[in-house]
């Protein structure tokens, strides 16, 4: 019997009433250039669960508008060094058209657990909102407990695409440890 790949979860979040938090101290937001995708490869490869990273591959993904852009791909810094970063995916001609995804979401693992995965995901929410995108959505995997608490409390929802959801759902959602409809 061949076992086939389950799909990814799927997470929606309309961009109407975002959360207003400051930066963390010390910490800015800002959008990509070409000179930053050796730090970018370098970021991911550290974090280290979102795939091995080579400056093709990267520049590869960049290159293509119809998957990523520098103007639409955030770092936060903390005193200067970038920390985590996250992306708009504008999914411009694909199945998922007209939707845009919040996507490649990492913080570099020495700075876990202090809230930067939120600030890169909501600095993502702010640059679509202004551009009067109504909604986001996102995909991530059953395992991910620390990203999927992050976008539930974004106020991020699960959006079940196929029969399999609603139970992984229940499971993925009862390992966050969060009450039913907390954000
Ligand atoms: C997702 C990610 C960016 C979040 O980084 P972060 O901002 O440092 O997140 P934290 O470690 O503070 O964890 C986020 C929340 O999950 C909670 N959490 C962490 N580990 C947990 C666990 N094992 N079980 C339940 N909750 C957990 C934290 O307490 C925190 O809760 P809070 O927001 O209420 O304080 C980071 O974990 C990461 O880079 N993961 C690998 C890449 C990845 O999975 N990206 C997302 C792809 S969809």
């Amino acid at each position: 019997m061949v076992t086939l790949p389950r799909p990814q979860l799927h997470m929606t979040c309309p961009l109407n009433q975002l959360p207003d938090d400051p930066l963390p101290r010390g910490c800015s937001v800002r959008t990509l250039t070409r000179a930053d995708l050796p730090v970018w490869v370098a970021l991911l490869n550290r974090n280290g669960e979102l795939g091995s990273w080579s400056a093709e591959r990267a520049e590869t993904l960049f290159d293509d508008p119809t998957r990523l852009t520098l103007d639409a791909s955030v770092f936060i810094t903390l005193d200067g060094e970038p920390v985590a970063t996250a992306q708009l995916n504008p999914h411009a001609t694909d199945a998922y058209a007209p939707r845009h995804e919040l996507g490649w979401v990492a913080v570099d693992p020495a700075y876990r657990g202090r809230g930067f995965g939120r600030t890169a995901c909501l600095a993502v929410m702010r640059l679509a909102a202004a551009r009067e995108i109504d909604e986001l959505f996102l995909k991530t995997d059953d395992h991910r407990i620390p990203a999927i608490r992050t976008y539930l409390r974004l106020g991020f929802r699960p959006w079940p695409r196929d029969p399999t959801s609603p139970e992984r759902w229940r499971i993925a959602l009862a390992a966050t440890g969060l009450p039913p409809g907390a954000s």
